[in-house]
């Protein structure tokens, strides 16, 4: 697949979520087969005036490459703005939220809230084309709710207004991620324009991705919480869509090692202080398959620096 200017080796992609694909989760995602990776979405007004927090949210190195950088806004200006800083940040893709659901997002006219505005969205899409060099693309959901699909709309506009692909979330706006996706709206959305089409939703183990992409006909796949705890759902997809052998599930070295290496990158990418706010969530993902999971949650919580939580991954994974 291409995404514009883009080569994308094969369809099977991160998709972005807050708070979990951040710098270190999408390196380990890619060592282990994602072709694309997206970070998750950012404030385009805190991105336009260069915030400290919203830069260290869009971090990015070329080892990733290619990977997407995403925000989230309503304001033309502020948009083109933000694209532009993504772009310098090294991003290869700028992908533009318009499925957010959160409340204060809704409230602000942004994120979910423009899919009942097919027209402002192509309008922004515009603005930020203008703008940059490296390919825009958009993340939409079906409509604003079940009663409204808004989706083929809004791709048609997107792609005359310039976007290079479009990714659809499968469920409405008002569902947020409760509940079955309608892989069917990916489809509808597939065949009615040219650029490539990605999808999400529901992919929970690796021939969900194959069966995603052989029903809708989708050029890619995006895994969301799918791959929390277990990103060998990636080397696994990509195996099978590939016609590869079948990859089995890791066993514990093989978590201990993925899980140490993101408690290393995550200590040296935020400090002491907010790796371990952090880590303890991330960490219990991986562990859920442990015999003593419960002992493993209880002790992660008392844990005070790196060298403890090496220690507790070592003891619980190995043994
Ligand atoms: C915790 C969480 C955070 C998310 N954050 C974002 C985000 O920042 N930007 C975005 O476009 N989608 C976000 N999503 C949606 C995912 O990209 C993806 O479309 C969705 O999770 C697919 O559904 P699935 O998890 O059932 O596979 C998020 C999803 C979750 C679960």
């Amino acid at each position: 697949m291409r995404i514009g200017s883009v080569a994308v080796s094969h369809p099977i992609t991160l998709a972005p979520m807050e708070e979990h694909t951040n710098y270190p989760f999408r390196l380990i995602c890619k060592q282990l087969g994602a072709s694309l990776v997206c970070g998750e979405r950012v404030d385009a007004c805190d991105v336009a005036k260069r915030d400290r927090r919203a830069i260290k949210l869009l971090h990015t190195s070329p080892t990733e490459r290619p990977s997407v950088g995403q925000i989230s806004g309503n304001d033309p200006k502020i948009l083109a703005e933000a694209a532009k800083v993504v772009a310098e940040q090294g991003f290869s893709i700028v992908d533009l939220n318009f499925e957010c659901p959160i409340r204060r997002l809704i409230g602000r006219g942004e994120g979910g809230a423009l899919m009942a505005d097919p027209p402002a969205i192509a309008r922004l899409v515009e603005a930020v084309v203008r703008a940059v060099d490296i390919p825009v693309t958009l993340k939409i959901r079906s409509g604003p709710d079940a009663e409204r699909e808004t989706a083929v709309e809004i791709a048609q506009l997107a792609e005359r207004a310039g976007a290079a692909a479009v990714d659809v979330h499968a469920r409405s706006v008002a569902q947020s991620y409760v509940g079955g996706p309608d892989w069917s709206v990916v489809t509808r959305v597939k065949q009615a324009v040219q650029i490539p089409v990605m999808g999400s939703g529901g992919v929970r183990e690796a021939v969900d991705a194959i069966r995603f992409l052989k029903e809708t006909g989708a050029d890619g796949v995006a895994i969301g919480r799918g791959c929390l705890g277990n990103p060998w759902i990636f080397q696994q997809a990509r195996s099978l869509v590939t016609g590869g052998a079948t990859v089995a599930s890791p066993n514990l070295g093989e978590r201990a090692r993925v899980l140490l290496q993101l408690v290393a990158s995550e200590f040296d990418f935020y400090g002491n202080h907010l790796a371990l706010k952090r880590l303890p969530r991330v960490a219990c993902y991986f562990a859920k398959a442990l015999p003593d999971f419960a002992s493993f949650r209880e002790a992660v919580q008392k844990v005070k620096n790196e060298q403890e939580f090496k220690r507790l991954v070592r003891e619980h994974f190995v043994g």
